[in-house]
């Protein structure tokens, strides 16, 4: 029930589209029994953002999740930044202080949350990551600050690979990190990767496509995630499956994203069990 005391949150997006972010916050505020209202906030020209930011300033609304096309544009107009945020140069949820929004990114713990519930480690593992664009980046950071023993990274572009690459021997210069171009997978000495899918290749509504299709590439993986989460389960998912490999899909993922960023705002920190309960939701 909305009354005087509820604490306002949004979204800012452009296209706010399907997104799921409403209805997982508004879920999550039920289940924590937060008086709470996230709204979708579309801002359609991005000349308005700073206009933006300062209005919901001015009228106390309590912070925002960030999304495209606003992740990296929103940074100037914030009063300071988070470790995460500052490492993967985007942010995806902005908490309200006196002085202005702060920024910060929970990709990086919403990926290690959706890992570790489902007993994959970071720690020790040799990390297999697909792509080099901005999801893959913060997959990277995860790597290089959760005790990865080494890092591959594969992309399309080689020199994207190799830009992301240098930017994690920067943040840990003790992590091995190699780079090669996709096709080269074939070359991977190892056999226990464990590997994590971040291009947009088999999102919908191109669910028949996957970045990988031959099954020796998926003998070489000890489990694989997927960043994508629409279909719940991608085709590479369902191939690394098939091969009897441990799978972890992009909605787990998004929800504990989600409920980091509800924490931040709220301090209260659902359980596995509501995160469970909330996926349910999700996929329904
Ligand atoms: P995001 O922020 O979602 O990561 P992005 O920065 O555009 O989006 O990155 C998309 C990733 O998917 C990149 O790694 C891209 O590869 P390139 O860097 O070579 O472009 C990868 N990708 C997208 N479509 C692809 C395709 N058809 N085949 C191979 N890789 C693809």
């Amino acid at each position: 029930m909305i009354d005087a005391k509820t604490k306002v949150l949004g979204l800012l997006a452009h296209p706010i589209g399907h997104s799921l972010s409403p209805l997982l916050q508004n879920t999550l505020a039920t289940v924590c029994g937060e008086n709470v209202a996230y709204l979708p906030f579309e801002v359609k020209n991005p000349e308005e953002l700073g206009a933006a930011i300062c209005g919901a300033h001015a009228l106390g609304i309590a912070g925002f999740n960030v999304t495209v096309p606003y992740k990296e544009a929103v940074i100037p107009h914030l009063c300071g930044l988070s470790e995460e945020a500052r490492l993967i140069g985007a942010v995806n949820t902005l908490v309200r202080t006196e002085e202005g929004y702060v920024g910060h990114n929970t990709d990086i713990a919403g990926m290690a949350t959706m890992l570790a519930r489902r007993n994959l480690r970071m720690e020790g593992a040799h990390i297999l990551l697909l792509g080099a664009g901005g999801a893959a980046r913060s997959a990277a950071v995860l790597a290089a600050t959760g005790g990865a023993a080494e890092l591959v990274i594969l992309n399309r572009n080689t020199a994207r690979a190799e830009a992301l690459a240098k930017a994690v021997r920067d943040i840990n210069p003790f992590l091995t990190v190699r780079t090669a171009a996709l096709e080269h997978w074939r070359e991977l000495p190892g056999n226990d990767y464990l590997c994590i899918q971040c291009t947009s290749v088999g999102m919908w509504p191109n669910t028949e496509e996957t970045i990988v299709e031959d099954p020796r590439f998926f003998e070489k993986l000890s489990a694989a995630a997927d960043i994508v989460y629409t279909p719940e389960e991608t085709k590479f998912l369902r191939l690394a499956r098939a091969a009897g490999k441990p799978v972890a899909g992009g909605l787990a993922m998004l929800i504990s994203q989600g409920a980091h960023a509800f924490s931040l705002w709220t301090g209260k920190r659902c359980t596995a069990e509501q995160e469970e309960e909330l996926l349910t939701l999700a996929k329904g």
